[in-house]
């Protein structure tokens, strides 16, 4: 197949759309945030970029802290509400029926409504050009219970989270294409696996 050459652009896909709550529990914000993703394993280490116009850009600038609400299709429309609209206009928790919860270390709300929270603490700026990189810790995580299977394993498969892409947000959906490492497991681990699937669902079904 032949290739038609475009411009550089920001062209990968899909996203993450997570709304990035800032500020204190008085005076907070909300920013939906696509540039994001994880850049350490240990200690836990992620990163948003923003703007230097964007309202949030100054409040995370001086606090050096937010939190990572993980979104799903419940809170598309919020997701975008709080991407389209500024808190220098708006309240975004009041315009988007959001709750704010307490974090248990950093300042500023959690969203309440969100399956998944980070809360995040500013290491590194890197001035890229037109975004600012937060490099952050992840200080702490807080799962819906509801994501817990009885051995307390988190199944965000079950979160029903959304994507971004090009414009569009897209469900994640329970379809998916194979476990990390299917492509290279020995038949006796896929015989077991199976094993405990199906011993699982049949306990559904009593
Ligand atoms: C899906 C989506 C993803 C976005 N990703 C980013 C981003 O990564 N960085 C950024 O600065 N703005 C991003 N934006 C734009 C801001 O969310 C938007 O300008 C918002 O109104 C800024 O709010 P604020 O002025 O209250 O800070 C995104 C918007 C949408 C809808």
């Amino acid at each position: 197949m032949e290739k038609k050459s475009f411009k550089p652009s920001t062209m990968l896909y899909p996203l993450p759309a997570v709304m990035a709550s800032c500020g204190t529990m008085e005076e907070s914000n909300i920013i939906t945030i696509a540039w994001t993703g994880i850049i350490c394993s240990d200690p836990p280490r992620t990163y948003i970029s923003i703007a230097k116009q964007r309202y949030s850009h100054d409040i995370v600038e001086n606090s050096g802290e937010f939190v990572i609400n993980l979104t799903n299709a419940d809170l598309a429309r919020a997701t975008d509400l709080c991407g389209c609209t500024t808190g220098a206009r708006v309240d975004k928790f009041k315009e988007a029926g959001l709750t704010k919860a307490a974090a248990d270390i950093v300042s500023c709300p959690m969203i309440a409504e969100a399956p998944v929270n980070l809360e995040c603490r500013v290491f590194k700026v890197e001035r890229l050009g037109s975004h600012d990189m937060y490099m952050a810790d992840i200080l702490a995580v807080h799962v819906n219970e509801d994501l817990l299977d009885e051995n307390g394993r988190i199944c965000l498969e079950k979160a029903g989270l959304i994507a971004y892409s090009h414009g569009f947000y897209y469900g994640l959906g329970s379809g998916d294409l194979g476990r990390f490492g299917w492509s290279v497991m020995k038949p006796k681990t896929k015989k077991r696996i199976n094993r405990e699937k199906a011993a699982k669902a049949g306990q559904k079904r009593k």
